[in-house]
């Protein structure tokens, strides 16, 4: 079993003893585990306690001098390969779902990058009230985060219904095993970012991808469950937590690492990169002085990466993306026929404040037989859509194949 380091985030609920005894669950699975609580988590069980079962000092508060000059929330954030909340409480379902970050807990909620799992509990009225039904529902949609109950029976006010906090055995059984969501169990290898096809020790030829939407991807399939591996051109990104990623430079490199993670075993290819279509034939071995006459430069075709995959025998379920200036839609299902793709991701990137280097993306995916329509959000954001899209149309596809 593959060992975790894991965030506990405990809220004010009288489920919070209860998750004493998670700690010394997960401590005796071999997990690293580090507790932060909130204010009203310490009205019902002292830090000590979680102290002296994780064998970790317990952060309670944002603003602590001492802690942050140790490992401060943002490092706490990085540090975490899961972050669980248990008990989570109406109130910090609340606060999570607006994206507040007004103490320690919802402030690493918002830095971290890490799947975010909550284990509700509260009384059964307040699970059912409308507004907390709708705290629900906007956190259900995010696909970095996954509710895990809350359990129905017999509460600590006497009241019978769902509201109970999943029992810690239960919890540590999730968390021991995979995570859950719509890509569980399945295997997905994302290409991301730009190649450097190099002219001479100091020149490349290149293009503006930054890796964002590749690397959003990765953290959203990663977060629904699949285990993801990210070949990656050269980009100023963290990789996504409990992600493998393999660091490449050139398409040929590209097309190596990715054939690499397919023979592995893929179950979907998706092909974010803007790989370099062409490469010096030549790269000098000395720095080309521009004394010399004028420079030009005879170019290659590079090999293509997802046209590759796709043609494979045992192709996988295979999502190629196609940046486009003009006749988008046309240039997308040409690509897509051509290559032989599942589904290609249509991004016109002539549209301003989207596209290459953006924080936000717009695009239209296209399938044999549908099409869907993504408005301008923000990367993270779209990525979940995206994998939530692909997850449906590759359960489609497999039922389809599989029919007499
Ligand atoms: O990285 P960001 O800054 O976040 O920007 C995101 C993005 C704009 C790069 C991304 O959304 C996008 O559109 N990626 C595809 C870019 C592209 O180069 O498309 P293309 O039309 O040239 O290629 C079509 C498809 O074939 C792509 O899936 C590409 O990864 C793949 N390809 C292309 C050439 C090649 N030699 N090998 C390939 O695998």
């Amino acid at each position: 079993m593959a060992q975790k380091r894991i965030l506990l985030g405990v809220t004010g609920g009288i489920a919070a003893y209860k998750s004493a005894e998670l700690v010394r669950l997960l401590k005796k699975s071999g997990h690293a585990v580090r507790v932060v609580m909130t204010r009203g988590a310490e009205a019902f069980v002292a830090p000590l306690t979680f102290q002296a079962l994780s064998g970790e000092p317990v952060r309670t508060s944002l603003l602590d001098p001492e802690a942050e000059a140790g490992m401060g929330h943002i490092e706490l954030a990085k540090w975490a390969d899961t972050v669980v909340v248990a008990p989570a409480s109406a109130d910090f379902l609340a606060r999570l779902a607006q994206g507040l970050a007004d103490d320690l807990l919802t402030t690493l909620c918002c830095a971290t990058e890490a799947p975010i799992v909550l284990a509700p509990a509260m009384n059964q009225a307040m699970w059912r009230n409308r507004r907390t039904q709708r705290n629900v529902e906007l956190l259900q949609a995010d696909p970095q985060v996954t509710l895990w109950g809350p359990d129905q029976g017999e509460q600590a006010c006497g009241d019978t219904g769902p509201g109970r906090m999943l029992e810690p055995q239960a919890l540590a059984d999730r968390l021991n095993g995979a995570c859950e969501g719509p890509l569980s169990g399945l295997r997905l290898v994302i290409t991301a970012g730009p190649t450097r096809e190099p002219i001479d020790p100091v020149r490349y030829i290149s293009n503006h991808s930054s890796g964002k939407m590749g690397y959003a991807l990765a953290a959203a399939a990663r977060a629904a469950g699949a285990d993801v591996t990210l070949v990656s051109g050269p980009v100023n990104l963290a990789g996504p937590a409990g992600v493998t990623r393999v660091s490449v430079v050139t398409a040929e490199d590209m097309l190596a690492a990715a054939s690499e993670a397919v023979d592995r075993g893929c179950d979907i290819f998706i092909a974010t990169a803007a790989v370099a279509d062409y490469r010096p034939a030549n790269c000098a071995d000395q720095k080309i002085k521009k004394t010399a006459s004028d420079l030009s430069l005879e170019l290659v075709r590079n090999p293509d990466t997802l046209a590759t995959i796709a043609g494979r025998p045992d192709a996988p379920f295979t999502v190629g993306f196609a940046a486009e200036t003009t006749d988008v839609a046309k240039y997308a299902n040409d690509k897509m026929q051509r290559k032989k793709l599942s589904m290609i991701v249509a991004n016109d990137v002539s549209q301003p404040g989207v596209g290459f280097n953006s924080d936000n993306n717009a695009v239209t995916v296209f399938w044999p037989g549908g099409q869907q329509d993504f408005a301008p959000e923000s990367k993270t954001a779209l990525a979940g859509r995206l994998v939530s899209l692909i997850a449906e149309r590759y359960r489609t596809a497999r039922a389809n194949q599989t029919k007499p």
